[in-house]
């Protein structure tokens, strides 16, 4: 027994010392886990990449490796630029098409985390205007901006939107949305659940936005989409769908840009009667509905004529006179 006791001992040693070594080796194995917090500004957020079109089969649901590590023309240049995500580009380019963000404007900006579309918004509307960001998660603070305001909270819930529209504390200039949700891989839910947030994007416009006010929101292409988009137009002077280069060529999601909110109480196409109160430089009559200045060429003074409208901008109207058809 004495004989073999040093080498039982040696055995139990070495046996141990490769136990104590796989450890650290299993734990380095266990798939990769994002933890709630880091979630913030990682280019990996699931609900900031952007969703790939329907083919992707149910089974692979994890984007391709380009996308995980998001290393692009656009990634790259907000790396080098100093902008928190590479979607700051995306609203750079909205607003050159349609110009969304005036100088001294209050914008809101909802789905706004990391913050890339807050540092663009901030930027345009310079220090006398306002930038209110919320998120369902936290966004770290803007330190450059003095103008830019944050609110982590579920935009699905009033009680966000209650927040949102305290904050603003009256009307405001523009609601953007780059909202989008947590991918589950399954494109026809995922695409569901875009349009629901979209359409509580539109929701808060019409709530919070002035006369003339914009809107830009986004949604992944499918069906219902042409629905709302339809719904869009009637509550804005006219609607443009546009894909940002610095979208994913392979993206399957859309911007649409609701230029010049109506708050007017008419709409192309309505009939009614209205009495010309005055004649306006260009010499058509002008009538007032509930305030809002509705031109009718070939009318004069003190006439109660029959209109049809047909054309609505956000401060006044053109109708014509149905009686001289
Ligand atoms: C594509 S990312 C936005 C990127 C942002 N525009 C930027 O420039 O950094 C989409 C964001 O929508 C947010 N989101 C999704 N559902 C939301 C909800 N119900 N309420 C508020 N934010 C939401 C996600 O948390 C995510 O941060």
């Amino acid at each position: 027994m004495a004989n073999i006791f040093p080498y039982e001992s040696i055995l139990g040693t070495v046996m141990m010392a490769v136990s104590l070594l796989r450890w650290p080796l299993r734990r380095v194995r266990q798939p990769f886990q994002h933890h709630p917090l880091l979630l913030d500004h990682d280019p990996r957020n699931a609900a900031c990449i952007e969703h790939r079109i329907a083919q992707r089969p149910s089974h692979t649901p994890v984007p391709s490796r380009g996308a995980m590590t998001g290393r692009d023309h656009y990634y790259n240049k907000a790396k080098q630029e100093g902008y928190r995500s590479r979607a700051a580009y995306k609203l750079k380019q909205l607003d050159e098409l349609e110009n969304v963000l005036d100088r001294g404007d209050t914008v809101v900006d909802l789905g706004a985390a990391p913050g890339g579309w807050l540092e663009v918004a901030a930027e345009a509307v310079g220090p006398d205007g306002q930038v209110i960001g919320v998120d369902l998660q936290r966004i770290r603070e803007l330190e450059d901006y003095d103008n830019v305001e944050t609110i982590r909270g579920d935009m699905t819930e009033p009680r966000t939107r209650e927040r949102v529209i305290d904050a603003a504390g009256g009307t405001v200039d523009a609601v953007v949305s780059d909202m989008a949700p947590n991918m589950s891989g399954e494109y026809s839910l995922d695409q569901a659940r875009s349009l629901h947030l979209a359409r509580q994007a539109f929701e808060t416009a019409l709530e919070l936005l002035d006369t003339g006010g914009d809107f830009v929101v986004k949604v992944f292409e499918g069906p219902d989409v042409d629905e709302f988009r339809a719904e869009v137009e009637t509550e804005f002077q006219y609607v443009r769908a546009t894909n940002p280069k610095a979208s994913r060529d392979e993206s399957s999601e859309v911007y649409f840009i609701g230029k010049g909110r109506l708050t007017a109480p008419i709409r192309p196409g309505d009939e009614l009667e209205v009495e010309i109160e005055d004649v306006g430089g260009e010499g058509d009559g002008i009538a007032s509905v509930e305030g809002y200045r509705l031109f009718v060429p070939g009318t004069e003074t003190g006439e109660t004529v029959e209109v049809r409208v047909d054309d609505v901008k956000p401060n006044f109207g053109f109708a014509q006179r149905l009686d001289q058809e």
